[in-house]
């Protein structure tokens, strides 16, 4: 059967999760140690994609050294393009694979494997396992995420029956084998409309399957090697290269009780681990942290809180997202917003569904996910210098052929639209523009 596959490229994505100051968290709310996050360290994504993440991530803690691994060539590629236009100089992209990745790499304090174990196969996660047990230091912590049993068992059992029905190892060009694909669910649906019944997650699936895009359907499901997982057989093959289990990536999940109602957290606290909170919750997909024994940061993490507070954040309000790592004090605002060069050259990529513009933070080492008209806001108030951003915008917009609804119509006239404009670059220039410069997103 043919390996991972090559020939159509993974879109891009931002997995903030995978972050050093997110893993640092994780291991903070585990009462474990990590590496510091505000000094030079070694990061590395293997399986990167097109390493949107870790030029993001490169952007965001320019004091210290990323490194992305694919074997895709066609990934890589524009990984390197991507940190060119960004003008990252601490940032290397590799067309390797694992086992060369292997020999190849300095040693590591982070490494990150996002969408990666599930959809390898044996000889794959052997060269990753062989990897962390070679390259990363004493006292680094891994990220790994994959398909996570029970709550993907009836999705498993779908992908099974397709597997045997002889829908998944065949040589038709991608849309045909989609659309044979369409078609036997559809007949699978009407012989049997509730067979997905009292599984919301397989559901989801068989609902989402049919309108899937083809690299998406060739990365996910499609791909042969693909299979959900205990946390338990994950975390064995990860003791196999000397990592210990230190919390959920997910942060929420690392509170005692895991947000599970008064009877279900009982149960989970008096014993059984992760593998009875999987079978309570049945979550689909699991996000994991793993440590080498080893030293760990000498000075405490500093935080960024959201509501402006000092001092250490209870474990509830990090869990909830209220407070993040600091990883550098921001500098005091001088005068004009100043973009970075990726940051000017992100805030015109779309990325994910939304479609979202994805900036670095260089307080908070990680990404700012701005919406489209905070980008445009933004964008013009950079560029245009003082007064002229509603302008700049307006004429932006009226280029692109868009407008702005008022008053029961749509203005797309380059007047109409910077009177319309005014009064939000202010509100922004206000209120959101001070945000930005915390967080490290502008100077
Ligand atoms: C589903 S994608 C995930 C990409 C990225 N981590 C993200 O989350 O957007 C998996 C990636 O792993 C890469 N990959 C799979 N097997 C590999 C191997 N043996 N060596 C290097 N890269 C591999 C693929 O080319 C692909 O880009």
């Amino acid at each position: 059967m043919a390996g991972y596959p090559t020939g159509v490229a993974y879109p891009a994505t931002h997995q903030p999760r995978i972050a050093p100051a997110h893993l640092a968290a994780v291991a903070w709310l585990a009462g474990a140690g990590h590496p510091a996050i505000d000094r030079p360290y070694r990061f590395c994504e293997l399986g990167s994609g097109t390493g949107f993440t870790t030029n993001l991530l490169a952007a965001a803690n320019p004091f210290a050294e990323f490194h992305a691994v694919d074997f895709n060539p066609a990934h890589v590629a524009e990984g390197r393009r991507l940190a060119e236009a960004g003008a990252l100089p601490n940032v290397r992209h590799h067309a390797l694979d694992f086992a060369a990745a292997r020999a190849a790499l300095p040693d590591l304090d982070f490494v990150a494997l996002h969408g990666v174990w599930t959809w390898v196969d044996d000889a794959a996660r052997r060269d990753v396992l062989a990897f962390l047990a070679e390259r990363l230091r004493p006292g680094g912590l891994v990220y790994v995420s994959y398909t996570a049993r029970p709550g993907m068992d009836g999705v498993a059992a779908l992908r099974g029956a397709m597997a045997a029905a002889g829908l998944l190892a065949d040589d038709r060009p991608p849309p045909e084998r989609l659309a044979r694909l369409a078609g036997w669910l559809a007949r699978l649906r009407a012989a049997q409309p509730e067979f997905a019944e009292g599984d919301p997650t397989l559901a989801a699936y068989v609902e989402a399957l049919p309108a899937m895009d083809e690299a998406g359907a060739l990365h996910d499901l499609l791909a042969p090697d693909w299979r959900a997982e205990f946390h338990g057989s994950v975390r064995a093959a990860m003791a196999t290269a000397g990592l210990d289990w230190v919390g959920d990536a997910d942060l929420a999940m690392n509170l005692p009780g895991a947000g599970l109602p008064p009877a279900q957290a009982a149960l989970l606290a008096a014993g059984g681990g992760e593998a009875v909170k999987d079978l309570l919750l049945r979550r689909a997909f699991r996000r994991d942290v793993y440590r080498r024994p080893g030293p760990a940061a000498a000075t405490p993490l500093r935080w960024f809180r959201k509501d402006g507070g000092a001092g250490e954040p209870t474990a509830e309000v990090v869990a909830a997202g209220g407070a993040v790592p600091l990883v550098a004090a921001p500098s005091p605002p001088a005068g004009l917003p100043r973009l970075s060069p990726f940051n000017r050259t992100t805030l015109e990529l779309g990325i994910g569904r939304e479609d979202a513009r994805i900036v670095a933070g260089t307080t908070i080492g990680g990404g700012v996910v701005l919406d489209r008209t905070t980008a445009y806001l933004l964008s013009a108030v950079a560029a245009a210098g003082p007064g002229g951003g509603a302008r700049m915008m307006a004429c932006r917009l009226a280029a692109e052929g868009r407008g702005i609804s008022a008053g029961g119509r749509t203005v797309t006239d380059p007047a109409g639209l910077e009177h319309l404009i005014a009064p939000r670059i202010a509100q922004f220039e206000a209120t959101d523009l001070p945000r930005l410069r915390r967080l490290g997103a502008v100077a």
